[in-house]
């Protein structure tokens, strides 16, 4: 399998603090991979890290083979590297469409210039990234939603909405960082049917999620992360009995739920 996000010896200290300590990771085509651990292991670091939020302090990142470090971020994102954040970010004052075009705008060749003087093909591109928008909305079942702002939806639809703009980006490989928090398990079972149709779909997924039942039901490949390193690597089930994770994690969850 074509290996698409590659992280490589990753290093990330924040003055004496070392969030990330030598971790190798990646994310192959047409694959869900799940990325887990206790918290404040270092999970949300590594997305900070390969969309070029933070600088390493050591190691390399790489997409489509080719090292992305030291690209500003929407360079990263525009290469294919779209994500969703652990504290949902959207534009509250506008609608749940526009936010999901400001996702595809970023993909238009037309510009800031051919906007505004209205060419005939940036009209095109606009009505095409409103049906792609639309679209989209409609694939994360909240086309309901179009017209009204973005601050006014509730949670669960604000983190639908986030993904649908980051899927307009047409990324390569889509980061998710705890896409169910706060939802209900119903919930949880529909997203999980999502995320796998957008892998089916021909995005590949990288999965930052606490919910085990989630993670184990739809990965392909999980990763564990405990105090900034990775302790395990395998197959749902071959992270399910590593008894390294039982301790550092897996039995921590078990309990509290
Ligand atoms: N900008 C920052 N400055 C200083 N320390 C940071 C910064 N970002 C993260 N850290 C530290 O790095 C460690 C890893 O944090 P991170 O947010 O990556 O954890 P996480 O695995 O995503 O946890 P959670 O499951 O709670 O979201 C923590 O000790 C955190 O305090
Ligand atoms: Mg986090």
């Amino acid at each position: 399998m074509t290996k698409l996000l590659e992280v490589n010896n990753l290093t990330m200290e924040f003055g004496g603090v070392v969030a990330l300590k030598e971790v190798n990771l990646h994310v192959s085509a047409g694959e869900i991979a799940a990325l887990i651990g206790p918290n404040g292991a270092g999970k949300t670091t590594v997305f900070n890290v390969v969309t070029g939020y933070y600088q390493p302090t050591k190691g390399d990142v790489l997409l489509n083979s080719k090292s992305v470090l030291g690209l500003k971020s929407n360079k990263i994102a525009r290469l294919g590297l779209a994500r969703t954040f652990q504290n949902i970010r959207l534009f509250g004052d506008m609608t749940a469409l526009e936010n999901v075009m400001t996702g595809s705008d970023s993909r238009n060749k037309v510009g800031l210039v051919g906007s505004i003087i209205g060419t005939s093909r940036s009209r095109q591109e606009e009505s095409l990234s409103h049906s792609r928008a639309a679209e989209l909305l409609n694939f994360m079942g909240i086309s309901h939603r179009s017209g009204q702002l973005a601050r006014n939806l509730p949670y669960g639809d604000q983190r639908r909405l986030e993904i649908a703009r980051a899927l307009a980006l047409e990324p390569k490989v889509l980061l998710l960082d705890e896409p169910a928090a706060g939802f209900n398990p119903q919930e949880k079972v529909e997203l999980g049917e999502l995320i796998k149709k957008i892998r089916d779909a021909g995005f590949a997924v990288l999965l930052i999620e606490h919910d085990m039942s989630l993670v184990m039901k739809i990965s392909d490949r999980v990763s564990v992360l405990d105090f900034g390193q990775k302790i395990a690597e395998g197959t749902p089930s071959e992270i399910q009995n590593n008894q390294k994770v039982i301790d550092a994690y897996l039995g921590v969850v078990d309990n509290a739920s």
